[in-house]
């Protein structure tokens, strides 16, 4: 049977561009600023920053190697180099349902906020966080969002790698960029603004836990999309000629650079303004319009376009999601690319109204002592991202062949990587041995304990059935 061609990227540009986009989300701009504040500011900002250099871009790069060696997405991938692996692709394409549990209902908020700064949010800064509160715990409103911003996500994956995705990704990211520059400008430039770069640059590790290592590394790996077979299916879909390592290091220091430039655009207006840093997942949309209400006028539109910047972050992120598994569709149970993606989107319809209501009318519900939304949240972040990039770097290190490797990352001898021997060892031995006990440390002194075990369980199920998927 003669191989049918497999869709490519259109352009060199647009490839970095959706991967880009795919790292640089809400993960950057949501999560992110509110992780640095919840765990002390610059010593998290430092380890994750260490995390996603050297673990981070070391990973991607073993991805996008795989992906486009196989020209398969995650499952696949693994499948056609090791059976015994192909748990660790399903692990993935799991952890893009379930990201997508609860990413949909946050990038709902960013949209339903977009039309909020016109319409009153910022005219009393005093309610602003009782408004916030009662958005997200009513019932129709933020599903009503979160649909909208579903569909939108639907309809750019169903036209497939370069109609939709790449074309979203090459207008949506320069914009966003040149928005968050606007505001950090801003922020900076705020009397008092001084103590908010203090709190992001100087390190203070009095306060670093276990815990904190943890959150560094999940975070490190849900902003970078790593660990679940992301750019392993994005990889696949890349021209023979590319240049990953570069590829890799331009994805990461955008990624990273978007997220310090959220927290340069956050931290110094927030304490400006005199407000507390560690005040969880609703810091973006408490205190960023309290921030904006107090600069009078211009502060509305300055609001409107910082949640057009969230929202389009947002999409270019949860596209790449649904293309995880869309793509699995696609390869392993041979589906139409409109069949797997509306069928994907289905479940994801059901998943994030679940999710959305649990803030609110399904408050009471809880499995394993957390809410729908927290047990998509906290199951993917703190365990499957981090289990996700452990196998792959043991699969990688140990189970493929380093010619192989060499061939592909040097496209078959055509490129230099002087590295490359420095890269194979730190993906053979030094990430197994540091996620291991990041993840050991975490999991045991993480609250959650029940949540651990049934995620650890899981992942046991499947590697047990592995070979029947
Ligand atoms: N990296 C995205 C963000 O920062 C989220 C994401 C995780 C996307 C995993 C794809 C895969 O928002």
């Amino acid at each position: 049977m003669e191989k049918k061609q497999r869709e490519n990227w259109g352009s060199r540009v647009g490839f970095l561009m959706a991967a880009a986009g795919s790292a640089v989300g809400l993960g950057n701009i949501w999560r992110f600023p509110y992780m640095a504040g919840d765990n002390g500011g610059s010593a998290f900002i430092i380890i994750y920053l260490a995390f996603a250099l050297i673990i981070g871009i070391s990973i991607m790069i073993s991805e996008f190697a795989i992906g486009r060696r196989t020209e398969l997405a995650a499952v696949g991938a693994y499948k056609s180099i090791n059976k015994n692996f192909t748990f660790a692709g399903v692990l993935g394409v799991l952890s893009a349902f379930f990201i997508m549990g609860f990413y949909p209902v946050v990038g709902g908020w960013a949209l339903a906020y977009v039309f909020k700064s016109f319409t009153g949010l910022l005219s009393n800064p005093a309610v602003i966080g009782d408004i916030f509160g009662g958005f997200i715990t009513s019932s129709f409103e933020p599903v009503m969002w979160m649909l909208i911003f579903l569909a939108m996500n639907i309809a750019i994956v169903a036209k497939g790698i370069a109609g939709g995705i790449e074309k979203a990704g090459k207008i949506l990211m320069p914009t966003l960029f040149v928005l968050l520059l606007l505001i950090a400008g801003r922020s900076v430039t705020l009397p008092g603004a001084g103590a908010g770069l203090d709190f992001l640059f100087k390190p203070d590790f009095s306060a670093v836990t276990g815990q904190t290592y943890l959150a560094a590394l999940g975070q490190a790996f849900f902003s970078l999309s790593l660990g679940m077979g992301c750019m392993i299916t994005y990889g696949s879909y890349l021209g023979k000629s590319e240049n990953l390592p570069s590829n890799a290091l331009i994805v990461t220091l955008m990624d990273t650079g978007v997220a310090l430039l959220a927290g340069i655009a956050i931290f110094p207006a927030l304490f400006a303004f005199g407000m507390e840093p560690a005040v969880g997942a609703g810091l973006v949309f408490v205190v960023v319009p309290q921030i904006f209400a107090a600069m009078g006028g211009i502060g509305t539109l300055f609001s409107a376009i910082f949640f057009v910047a969230l929202t389009v972050a947002a999409l270019t992120s949860s596209v790449s999601l649904l293309e995880v598994v869309t793509a699995y569709l696609i390869d392993q149970r041979g589906w139409e690319r409109k069949k797997s993606v509306y069928t994907a989107g289905g479940i994801m319809v059901v998943t994030g109204i679940l999710s959305s209501l649990s803030m609110g009318l399904m408050s009471g519900f809880t499995m394993f002592g957390v809410g729908v939304f927290d047990f998509f949240d906290i199951l993917t972040d703190k365990i499957f991202l981090a289990i996700g990039g452990l196998l792959l770097a043991i699969f990688v290190g140990w189970f493929v062949d380093k010619k192989d490797l060499e061939d592909e990352i040097t496209n078959g001898g055509t490129i230099k990587f002087g590295l490359f021997n420095v890269w194979y060892n730190t993906v053979k031995y030094v990430i197994p041995v540091a996620i291991l006990i990041v993840a050991v440390m975490g999991i045991i002194s993480i609250e959650q304990t029940s949540l651990m075990i049934f995620g650890l369980a899981v992942i046991g199920v499947l590697a047990i059935f592995s070979k029947k998927l």
